[in-house]
């Protein structure tokens, strides 16, 4: 099966230790939320899968196609090229260049150059707004139209699997539900691989297959949609920090 696997991971900021002994998998097609509040160490996860932060313990495997690599061994370009793609928290995209040129750029990565025009209109067809505004300059794109842009950039990449960094950051709620609807609708219909980080709980469990909770660096809690329906004072109680009631 193909499959992340985080096993045990503690990384930090030099002697700032943020992630204690975290283990989460991501199984292909999946689609996880990351939840926690404000400065729980969620984009720390999600920059050590992409290796801009190298943990001092555990291990970050990817299982694909019969191969397992360990992500902690290789650089960000690296782990690019295995397929891990990053929608960063605020977006990062090129300010001043435009729709087409930022999915471009992002396109002629290694791993993808050969399926650019393929991955462009994969991109266009799934959101047709980047197409009509393809000559528009990023950086005069509203927040939504933006984090939407930020997302196509990722698929650009060819990815096997999708990491997003809180999505929602900066949005009107009502673009935040647009937003989210159109990540639903990448991972229900193209099977896509995701895992969310996000502070919007309640909108974000109701998406994901699972969902963990991060609470001082630390899961303490897994939600498993299948075990049945989540209780929301639990959730929040677990977001909160607290035990359950
Ligand atoms: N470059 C850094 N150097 C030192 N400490 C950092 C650095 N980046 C983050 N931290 C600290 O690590 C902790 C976790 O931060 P992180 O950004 O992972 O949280 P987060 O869950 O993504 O929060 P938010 O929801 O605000 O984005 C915080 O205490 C933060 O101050
Ligand atoms: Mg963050």
């Amino acid at each position: 099966m193909n499959r992340l696997v985080i096993e045990n991971l503690s990384a930090g900021y030099g002697a700032v230790a943020v992630l204690h002994d975290v283990s989460l998998e991501l199984n292909e097609s999946e689609f996880v939320a990351l939840l926690g509040t404000n400065g729980n160490g969620k984009s720390t996860l999600l920059h050590a899968i992409l290796g801009f932060v190298k943990p001092t313990r555990g291990r970050i495997l990817l299982e694909w196609d019969g191969r397992t690599v360990d992500l902690t061994k290789l650089p960000p370009h690296r782990i690019v090229n295995e397929g891990i793609a990053l929608v960063p928290e605020g977006r990062r995209l090129v300010p001043n260049l435009t729709v087409e040129e930022n999915l471009v750029l992002a396109g002629s990565c290694p791993r993808a150059r050969n399926d650019l025009a393929r991955n462009l209109a994969f991109c266009y067809a799934t959101f047709p707004l980047l197409r009509e505004r393809r000559t528009q300059r990023a950086s005069t794109m509203s927040g939504g139209q933006q984090q939407l842009l930020a997302i196509a950039r990722a698929l650009m990449t060819s990815p096997r699997l999708v990491v997003i960094d809180e999505p929602s950051v900066g949005l009107a709620p009502i673009v935040v539900a647009q937003v989210f609807e159109a990540v639903r609708a990448l991972q229900a219909e193209q099977n896509l691989t995701i895992l969310m980080a996000e502070q919007s709980f309640f909108q974000a469990v109701d998406l994901a297959a699972r969902a963990y909770v991060l609470s001082h660096g630390r899961i303490i809690r897994t939600i498993d949609r299948s075990a049945g329906s989540i209780d929301p004072e639990d959730l929040r109680r677990a977001m909160m920090g607290l035990e359950a009631a």
